[in-house]
């Protein structure tokens, strides 16, 4: 497959990419640290696949995405699929104290990875179709005392992302809403660790699975799914009482 890979740095994007350059797929890796995607480049070239392109595509600055995606369009030439995993996450006490920070969690997670999907979609569309995969949360399934700031986001993110993917399937745009549960990343490293916790090779493979065959909304793993059903069928008094 050729992909355009935004994310595949740390983490989840690393480990999802990974696996797809062990069958030898070919990248346009994006994001925001030229040497970082180098270096990840390296990696998933040993690891079988090929890199035709390393861009600087940051989140937060708008301004980068468009010429970004003509960039990687370019290199690839063909594109099958866009993965986007690259986002941002803080512990919810603080993006209730951190005005800026919660403006930029919102930003990342929300209206820039919107703004890239808007502008991924047509062009899948006009090569063909193609699959877009963006990685959005379990914590967007139902608001929570704990994380609803960052849910938010991950929630708006995926009801776009279904809404697209209901509006363009016909016309051959998969859309694939990944929904990790607790992952030990980077970007976990200061939560207190929940039942279920794993790490992201062990989610890589249903990942890539889920981005072969196109499937609308995947829980990873897939416990989450069933987890997810549970929270959601909770009343609100409950919600009100428990500190999750
Ligand atoms: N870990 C979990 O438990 C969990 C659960 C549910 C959902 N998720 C979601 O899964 C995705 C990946 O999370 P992760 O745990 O793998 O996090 P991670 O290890 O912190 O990796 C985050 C990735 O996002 C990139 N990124 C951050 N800000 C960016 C920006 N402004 N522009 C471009 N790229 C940017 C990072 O690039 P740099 O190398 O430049 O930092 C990195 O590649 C995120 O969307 C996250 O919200 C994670």
């Amino acid at each position: 497959m050729n992909v355009v890979f935004c994310g595949a740095t740390k983490g989840i994007g690393r480990a999802v990419a990974r696996h797809m350059a062990q069958r030898g797929d070919r990248f346009a890796l994006l994001g925001r640290d030229v040497d970082d995607l180098k270096r990840s480049g390296s990696d998933l070239e040993a690891m079988g696949g090929s890199v035709a392109s390393t861009i600087r595509c940051d989140l937060m600055d708008l301004a980068s995405i468009a010429p970004a995606l003509d960039e990687a369009w370019a290199a690839l030439e063909k594109v099958d699929a866009v993965v986007v995993t690259a986002g941002l996450f803080d512990l919810h006490e603080t993006l209730e104290s951190d005005s800026a920070l919660r403006d930029r969690v919102l930003t990342v997670d929300f209206t820039n990875t919107v703004h890239l999907c808007e502008l991924a979609g047509p062009r899948l569309l006009a090569g063909g179709g193609g699959t877009l995969a963006v990685v959005s949360s379990v914590a967007g399934d139902r608001p929570r005392k704990t994380i609803y700031l960052y849910g938010a986001a991950k929630a708006g993110l995926g009801h776009y992302l279904e809404g697209l993917d209901l509006k363009y399937r016909g016309n051959g745009l998969r859309v694939v809403n990944v929904k990790p549960g607790f992952i030990k990343t980077g970007m976990t490293a200061n939560a207190k660790v929940p039942p279920f916790a794993t790490t992201p090779e062990a989610i890589a493979p249903a990942v890539v699975r889920a981005i072969d065959r196109g499937t609308s909304v995947v829980y990873v793993p897939f416990v989450w799914r069933l987890v997810m059903l549970a929270v959601r069928s909770l009343p609100k008094f409950m919600m009100r009482k428990l500190n999750f």
